[in-house]
């Protein structure tokens, strides 16, 4: 059993990931953190609780609110409501959940969590990484306590989305992704090398809805509904025709299915300052490098194995 403790912006890739970890059963949610990213951070808790509750998990993981801006400060930001909707959930309602966010800041709430399950814990990143940094600044030794982290975000050869080439969780809060990256703990970043390479038809997750398991129909009707929006986004802004790049949930199937990707490591930095590269993943590829600590990227992956991963959660 992985025990996972999802950080996210939710979102609807993120409300996929989470779906998706939910019906694992070689998978334990411990808990989840929501930072700023694909709306605000009160929106994007709100989201993780009502998708809990969908899930009939109401009351059973912990949820904390956590940063409302990045690491330093709110510079130019607007949410992507192109893609994820007015509500970040594709403008879909869901009923409200009677759960309440936890009483705690979001770095206490992370590192009480990291100690109760010391060593064991895999930290899935599904947005930026400001509750993740702000952790670490307030206890070092959060580090040591996780076992390792996943996070969605960046490019290394792939084009950027945010800008020529930098991805969104990075271009939101470079600095804090910058920190995260020079700390001595396992890192795996599943970036836009590999989330564009898989193609999630829409017509395939209708299917779905029609084949999947009696007790997640409406979960999968759902996720149905949100992916209109996101869909339309896609087709709008990328020229993407029926279908979508799959992030979020990709990182949470590198985090239980490692063997389906194939990575590199590489020392790496995040640029933070550039006026054209400000979140751009700087590696250094040189005979004897040295800027920045080991990172794993996933260069290379097996699409029809992911698409299959996905959908078997749900049958
Ligand atoms: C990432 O940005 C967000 O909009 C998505 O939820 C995903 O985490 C993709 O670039
Ligand atoms: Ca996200």
């Amino acid at each position: 059993m992985t025990k996972l403790l999802i950080d996210c912006d939710p979102g609807v890739d993120d409300a996929m990931a989470i779906l998706f970890a939910l019906n694992r059963r070689d998978a334990e949610v411990i808990g989840i953190s929501v930072a700023r990213g694909n709306c605000s951070a009160a929106q994007g808790t709100e989201n993780a609780l009502r998708l809990l509750k969908l899930a009939g998990r109401e009351g059973e993981i912990p949820v904390c609110m956590g940063a409302a801006e990045p690491l330093y400060g709110l510079r130019e930001d607007r949410y992507p409501t192109p893609f994820h909707g007015e509500n970040g959930l594709g403008n879909i309602k869901i009923p409200a959940s009677s759960q309440k966010a936890a009483d705690e800041e979001v770095e206490d709430f992370l590192y009480r969590l990291a100690l109760e399950n010391e060593g064991e814990v895999v930290l899935i990143e599904l947005g930026r990484m400001t509750n993740i940094a702000r952790t670490v600044q307030k206890y070092p030794s959060f580090v040591k306590k996780i076992r390792r982290v996943v996070c969605m975000g960046g490019t290394v050869f792939a084009p950027g989305n945010s800008s020529p080439v930098a991805e969104a969780n990075f271009y939101g809060d470079p600095e804090a992704i910058d920190l995260v990256m020079q700390q001595d703990w396992p890192l795996t970043v599943v970036g836009l090398d590999v989330t564009t390479a898989i193609h999630l038809y829409y017509d395939d997750l209708l299917k779905l809805a029609e084949r999947c398991r009696e007790d997640c129909k409406e979960e999968v009707k759902f996720l149905c509904d949100i992916n209109v929006c996101y869909q339309e986004g896609n087709r709008r802004q990328n020229r993407m025709f029926g279908y979508f790049p799959l992030h979020d949930p990709l990182a949470l199937i590198v985090a239980l299915e490692p063997s389906i990707v194939n990575t590199r490591r590489m020392p790496a930095r995040v640029e933070c300052e550039g006026k054209l590269t400000r979140g751009m993943i700087v590696t250094d590829r040189r005979d004897h490098p040295f800027e920045g600590k080991n990172v794993e990227f996933c260069l290379e992956v097996n699409e029809r194995k992911v698409l299959d991963i996905l959908f078997d959660a749900f049958m």
